[in-house]
C-alpha cells in the first residue's frame, strides 16, 4: 500500500519473519521479507513495525540494520526495552508483521573514508552504512565484552574495527571518545557518523569539530506516527524545531549541538 504525502514513496508490507536470532540476552535480530522496502531503503532510515500489545497493535520505530536488495529482505537489530519490542521478540520465524517504511532521511554516504562511531544499539543504523560503503572504518563501544558482539557482524564490511569497553574486558578500556582523538589525528577520515547515547554523540561531535571533520548524528526520540504528522518527536535545532522522524533521524551535528 502506498502512503501519500511523502517525498519518497513509503509502503506498508506484510513481512514474513525469515529468521529470528538472539545474539545476547535481550537483543534480537529479525530478518524480514520486505522486498519493496529493501529496494529503496538508504543507510540511516528506519521502519515502523506493528507489534502486538495489550491494547491491540502498536507501531515501533526500528533502525534498518541491513538489507538485501536482490533477495528482498531487511534486517532489524534491537534491544527489548518495553511492551512493543518484547512483544515483537515473541514472534517466531514464519509469522507476519506489518512494516511501514522506509522512513526519514539517512546518512551522507558520499564520503571517501568515513569513520562510524557507535555505542550499544546505536550500531544498528551504522551497520547498514558499513554494508553499503566500500571503504569504511568503525569505532564501537560497549559496557562489556558481551555488548560488542557487533564485532563479528561488522568485520566483513569494514576496513578497520576499533573497540572500547567501559570495563576493559575487551579492546581498549574506556569510551569511544578515549580512542577518537588519536584516530582522527592519525587517520584519513573525511567524515564521522555517530549513533548511540546522546551524551556520547555530543562528545564525539565535539571531538570531530576540533579536527574539522564533518559529523552527522542519528537522533532517537519517541515516535508515534513516524510520518511527520503528530510532533511527538520534535527537537530544537539551530534551524528551529525539526521532526526527528521526517527531517532526521540523521542531522548534521552542528545543527543539533551548535559547535559540533
Ligand atoms: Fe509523529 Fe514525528 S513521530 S511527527
Amino acid at each position: 500500500m502506498w502512503v501519500e504525502g511523502m517525498t519518497l514513496p513509503k509502503v506498508i508490507e506484510e513481512a514474513r519473519i525469515l529468521s529470528h536470532e538472539t545474539p545476547i540476552t535481550g537483543v534480537d535480530i529479525l530478518t524480514l521479507a520486505a522486498p519493496m522496502i529493501a529496494h529503496t531503503a538508504l543507510p540511516g532510515q528506519f521502519v515502523q513495525v506493528s507489534v502486538p500489545a495489550d491494547t491491540g497493535f502498536l507501531r515501533r520505530p526500528l533502525g534498518i540494520a541491513e538489507v538485501s536488495r536482490t533477495d528482498g529482505w531487511i534486517r532489524l537489530i534491537y534491544r527489548q526495552v518495553g511492551h512493543g519490542t518484547k512483544g515483537l521478540a515473541e514472534e517466531e520465524t514464519g509469522a507476519f508483521v506489518s512494516v511501514l517504511g522506509p522512513l526519514g532521511n539517512g546518512f551522507d554516504t558520499a564520503l571517501r573514508h568515513p569513520l562510524l562511531v557507535g555505542g550499544g544499539m546505536g550500531l544498528t543504523p551504522l551497520l547498514f552504512f558499513a554494508a553499503e560503503h566500500p571503504h569504511v572504518s568503525v569505532l564501537m563501544g560497549g559496557r562489556t565484552k558481551e555488548e560488542v558482539f557487533w564485532e563479528e557482524i561488522y568485520r566483513p564490511h569494514v576496513s578497520e574495527c576499533f573497540i572500547t569497553t567501559d570495563d576493559g574486558s575487551y579492546g581498549a578500556q574506556g569510551f569511544v571518545t578515549t580512542l577518537l582523538p588519536t584516530l582522527l589525528r592519525d587517520g584519513d577520515y573525511d567524515g564521522v557518523a555517530v549513533c548511540g547515547p546522546s551524551v556520547m554523540m555530543e562528545r564525539v561531535a565535539a571531538v570531530a569539530a576540533q579536527y574539522n571533520i564533518p559529523c552527522e548524528v542519528s537522533l532517537e526520540r519517541r515516535m508515534a506516527c513516524g510520518l511527520g504528522a503528530c510532533l511527538s518527536c520534535a527537537v530544537d535545532t539551530k534551524s528551529g524545531r525539526r521532526k526527528v522522524c521526517k527531517d532526521g533521524p540523521v542531522f548534521p551535528a552542528a545543527e543539533v549541538y551548535g559547535d559540533g
